[in-house]
């Protein structure tokens, strides 16, 4: 779990699912409880499914059979789209080494790490804190996260089955800081007053946020991974780097600052946590716990805002010093380099300063990979919230296209984007142009989750009566939704989750997973349970340490009832667990040793193998192992049961829950890999032959106290260069010794 991750600002009177008995007898196409697992499996396959095969240059997609295990080829004859029959490894064991520990049979290749440099003529990165700050234009950034891998052809254009050579799109989500500089982060005063006395530590920072593009090739005989440190295509995209504001909420007066007094541009990008892609190969980088990085003392600014101005701020989180203190350096530059994120009232108007700086940030971000000169565009369409990140649906000729997305903070929300245009595989090589058309026009719902198994997306629409006559704020416009979809969901009554990180649309069923990373007693009390986050529980540390609410989270999935759906069917494919836990309430899914796991995160389908991937970013069960990725052969929604769990509380209350359950996954889910000391496992990749799986390794040893910088000894981690190095986030790639698929 990075450092200062959360911002929980949700203080809405939504409930986790609204009055559960007033919505059974109020909907009248709620799910009808079976009783056996059949009956309900072929109710959420009525009619079929289609799935998604990614990539630039057409998306093709697959009709799938009604039935749990579907056995159809798609259409143009190859990869059958059926799930394996197993998974063909043996499970790792939990670890606590600080070092990455794989499968047997296979191999990896530390790949690309903090501070490598992408540029010719760029020296290695000295790791010790003394590179030039603004060589980290052409460097590797930190906290590697969110990934997607793009194939490209001999011309240099995308190519979605190019296994050997393509462009690897990599989010620098944050930043260990103490690692980045040669003695740690100097600052002086407290409170307020606290400040940065070095401007260049703090240019450093502004570079190694972002996005890096590297291009990597894969030697045919030795399957050897490289990056290419002079290709043409290395770029990285940062705080710095200028933008477009694109979409509805473009050029309105909320977005309006010195440096944009139109509102149409913004300055970078920051805290990019998952991520996205487009079917016209461009890669979405999605903002996510943005808000933190704005300075806005509420003692001094918020006299001079508006009550409705103030509800917002509120509801993204907007106060505090900033998490990096980036706004306090002085002398400012001529272009208000620091300044710009302090988003207090301090001019005559907004062009005069960066109130509205926060309004411009928190979107999904398009960038052209294999554009180097294109200037990337926030898409603002597509809702601002703590992105983590944009999942697509299938893919379709004539039909809309839809992306999946999640707001990463506890008691939040999940979204889904729905273009207004149908998708025409003539625009597939369009860029940007092609994002304009789908990204830029669209609904943008909220999810909400019933008692009865059914859910429904609720559209944000100024014109939707719920939002129009919303008592605690009050939206102007379609830009006001937009920009404050998080209040726009709670005025319609979407459901509370514990805490929505990364989704992905299952080739097979075509059904959507999202992992529900974890919630605690504080946040989301035992009252607050239900259906579709029905667990409050006490998981005990080794050490005695009570750790209460539902600390190792859980993964929902659904079954839309047609492609462009506002209604689905639900249920909760896997619940984390110790294997030790109690198997009745707590560990739900019936882990073993082989598979248990806590807090996951990143989850991503394999187009070539279909396998599940699930990765974890854990504080909870970090006495006993490390983060790590897990392999899985889900079934399909409904292939379990009902199941009604009893929870209790520190006071001993409690209270049951009736929930459903996925199916307990036995041997169909195998932990494949566990990662170093202190780091999160995030971020997935895969070359279109299933043959190399690119993981992230984020922020190894990050609870190292700042104060011992000075003592590599005390450093909690050395990975991956070993000695007394600085740890550095890393990309790594995986292959099997006998170059076989991934996983199989
Ligand atoms: Fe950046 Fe949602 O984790
Ligand atoms: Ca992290
Ligand atoms: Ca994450
Ligand atoms: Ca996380």
């Amino acid at each position: 779990m990075s450092r200062q991750e959360d911002l929980d600002t949700n203080r809405s009177n939504n409930a986790h699912i609204d009055d559960v008995i007033q919505a059974q007898l109020a909907d009248p196409g709620r799910r009808t409880v079976l009783k056996g697992t059949g009956a309900w499996a072929a109710l959420s396959f009525l009619g079929g499914s289609t799935a998604l095969v990614a990539g630039c240059g057409g998306g093709r997609e697959q009709t799938v059979a009604a039935e749990a295990t579907p056995t159809a080829v798609d259409i143009e004859g190859r990869r059958p789209q059926r799930r394996p029959d197993a998974l063909r490894f043996s499970a790792v064991a939990k670890s606590l080494a600080d070092d990455v520990v794989l499968a047997d049979g296979y191999s990896l290749q530390v790949l690309y790490r903090l501070g490598d440099p992408i540029a010719a003529g760029v020296g290695a990165y000295r790791n010790d804190g003394t590179d030039a700050a603004a060589s980290f234009a052409v460097r590797a950034g930190d906290h590697h996260d969110g990934m997607h891998y793009f194939g490209m052809l001999p011309n240099g254009k995308c190519g979605k089955n190019e296994s050997d050579r393509g462009l690897l799109c990599i989010n620098h989500e944050a930043i260990t800081p103490m690692f980045l500089h040669a003695n740690g982060v100097t600052t002086e005063g407290s409170g307020t007053a606290q400040h940065r006395t070095a401007a260049e530590e703090v240019l450093r920072e502004f570079y190694v946020h972002g996005v890096s593009i590297i291009e990597v090739g894969r030697d045919k005989r030795t399957f050897e991974v490289t990056y290419r440190q002079d290709s043409p295509f290395n770029r990285r995209i940062h705080t710095l780097t200028p933008m477009k504001l694109s979409g509805p909420a473009a050029g309105t007066p909320y977005m309006v600052t010195k440096y944009s007094p139109d509102g149409t541009r913004t300055r970078g990008t920051v805290n990019n946590c998952a991520n996205g892609y487009t079917p016209w190969g461009t890669y979405l980088a999605c903002e996510e716990n943005w808000a933190g990085y704005f300075r806005r003392i509420a003692a001094i600014d918020n006299p001079k805002r508006t009550p409705k101005e103030l509800v917002a701020l509120a509801r993204y989180g907007v106060a505090g010093n900033g998490r990096e203190l980036w706004a306090t350096v002085t002398p400012d530059t001529a272009d208000d380099l620091y300044g710009r994120w302090n988003a207090e009232v301090r001019g005559a108007t907004a062009a005069d300063d960066y109130r509205n700086g926060p309004n411009t940030y928190g979107w999904n971000v398009e960038i052209d990979p294999f554009d180097p000169d294109s200037t990337p565009k926030k898409r603002t369409a597509m809702g601002r919230f703590a992105h983590e990140g944009a999942w697509p649906a299938k893919v379709e000729a004539g039909k809309p296209l839809v992306w999946y997305m999640g707001c990463d903070a506890r008691n939040e929300y999940i979204y889904k984007y729905v273009s207004n245009r149908p998708w025409n595989p003539a625009d597939a090589n369009d860029g940007l142009a092609a994002g304009d058309k789908y990204l830029d026009d669209g609904k943008l719902y909220v999810a909400r989750f019933n008692a009865d198994g059914t859910g429904q997306w609720l559209l944000l629409d100024i014109d939707e009566p719920a939002i129009r006559n919303y008592v605690a704020y009050a939206f102007a416009d379609q830009a006001d939704v937009l920009i404050n979809a998080r209040l726009a969901a709670d005025a319609v009554g979407a459901t509370k989750m514990d805490r929505p990180e990364w989704g992905a649309v299952d080739p097979v069923t075509g059904a959507v997973y999202m992992t529900l990373t974890n919630n605690n007693a504080t946040l989301r009390s035992l009252a607050a349970t239900d259906a579709a986050n029905p667990r409050h529980y006490n998981d005990v540390r080794t050490n005695g340490v009570n750790q209460r609410g539902n600390p190792n989270g859980h993964i929902v999935r659904w079954q839309e009832r047609s492609p462009d759906a506002t209604r689905f069917d639900w249920d909760i494919y896997l619940f984390g667990a110790r294997s030790t836990a109690d198997a009745v309430n707590v560990n739900v899914s019936g882990l073993t040793a082989d598979n248990d796991f806590s807090s996951p995160d990143g989850l991503w389908f394999s187009t070539a193998t279909n396998i599940c991937w699930i990765q974890t970013d854990d504080g909870a069960y970090t006495d006993v192992t490390n983060c790590m990725l897990l392999a899985a052969l889900p079934g399909a929604v409904g292939d379990g049961g009902v199941k009604t769990i009893t929870n209790t509380d520190a006071t001993g209350n409690a209270r049951q829950v009736q929930t459903f359950v996925g199916a307990q996954p036995g041997a169909r889910l195998k932990r494949f890999l566990v990662g170093p000391v202190e780091c999160e496992i995030t971020g997935l990749a895969e070359t279109p032959d299933g043959k190399t799986l690119f993981v992230n390794i984020q922020h190894p040893g990050e609870d190292t106290a700042p104060a011992n910088i000075s003592n590599p000894t005390l450093y909690s981690s050395h990975w991956p260069d070993g000695g007394p190095a600085r740890p550095r986030s890393a990309t790594v790639a995986i292959t099997r010794k006998d170059k076989g698929p991934i996983g199989l």
